[in-house]
């Protein structure tokens, strides 16, 4: 904690820390994105040939131009990562805008100059993706599960688009959008309407057995479904509480998620 104080020349706060969960309050939205680079750096240097599985969604994404820029100054070595989709919109092709894989194809292969087969997607636009979801879980399996997971905190206390309710042990699967999250994503659509209603999800049981988890928190609007996350009762209501019984897993908030104001 100390060295990202002195990184980031922001205020750091270690809030809590409990057995398995490190929750860490940063005065806002940069200092926040600098700490999860450093994380993510930290746990490279580690693991050089790392599994890991990072998030889209407005979030982390301060947090990969940050790794971007570190990249580009050849800082960080990212030539043997694996990286592994987290989730995806049933039906979208890959090469669509839209789709899930785009987007971190975008904001975190290229400009992480990630090789094409170093990346496994969870395809959504095949012709069975029940297979797909098969095919997706072996490849977990065979890299020896995720050893990085970078996620977001849905406004629903969703894991990727582990919707409520979700127990811990749910497989990687389709599933429904609930209401709330097509709310949320209906400004990446033009409007609700056009938000898709199913997705493919990487399962809580794969997500649960990372080896270090980072979830990244922002803004006031996450404040209850935060505090219900990490401190309420582990329940397949919250997806995202089972973190709580996770090994190694850092929380990063800014103030404005953390405090509500
Ligand atoms: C994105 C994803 C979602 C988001 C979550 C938070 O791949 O799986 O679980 O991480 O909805 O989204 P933001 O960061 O936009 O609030």
């Amino acid at each position: 904690m100390r060295k990202w104080r002195r990184r980031t020349g922001h205020i750091c706060q270690s809030v809590c820390c409990s057995e398995n969960v490190n929750l860490i309050v940063l005065g806002d939205y940069k200092a926040l994105s600098c700490a999860g680079a450093d994380w993510f750096e930290e746990g490279i240097r580690e693991k050089p040939d790392a599994a890991i599985v990072p998030a889209t969604g407005d979030t982390p994404m301060g947090l990969y131009r940050e790794l971007a820029e570190r990249h580009s100054r050849g800082l960080i070595d990212t030539s043997q990562l694996c990286i592994f989709q987290l989730d995806a919109y049933l039906g979208l092709a890959q090469d669509d805008r839209r789709s899930l894989f785009g987007w971190m194809h975008r904001v975190f292969i290229e400009p992480l100059g990630i090789a094409e087969s170093n990346v496994v997607r969870l395809a959504g636009d095949v012709l069975d993706p029940w297979e797909a979801c098969r095919v997706y879980e072996a490849a977990v399996r065979a890299a020896g599960g995720f050893d990085l997971s970078v996620l977001g905190l849905g406004p629903n206390g969703h894991l990727g688009f582990n919707e409520p309710p979700s127990p811990p042990d749910a497989p990687t699967r389709i599933v429904d959008l609930t209401p709330e999250s097509i709310v949320s994503n209906a400004r990446y659509w033009g409007g609700e309407e056009h938000v898709p209603r199913h997705a493919l999800t990487c399962g809580m049981d794969l997500l649960l057995a990372a080896r270090r988890t980072l979830l990244v928190v922002s803004g006031t609007h996450k404040h209850e479904i935060l505090h219900r996350a990490i401190e309420g009762p582990q329940t397949p209501a919250v997806p995202a509480s089972y973190l709580q019984s996770a090994s190694h897993v850092t929380v990063l908030a800014d103030q404005a998620a953390w405090q509500g104001r």
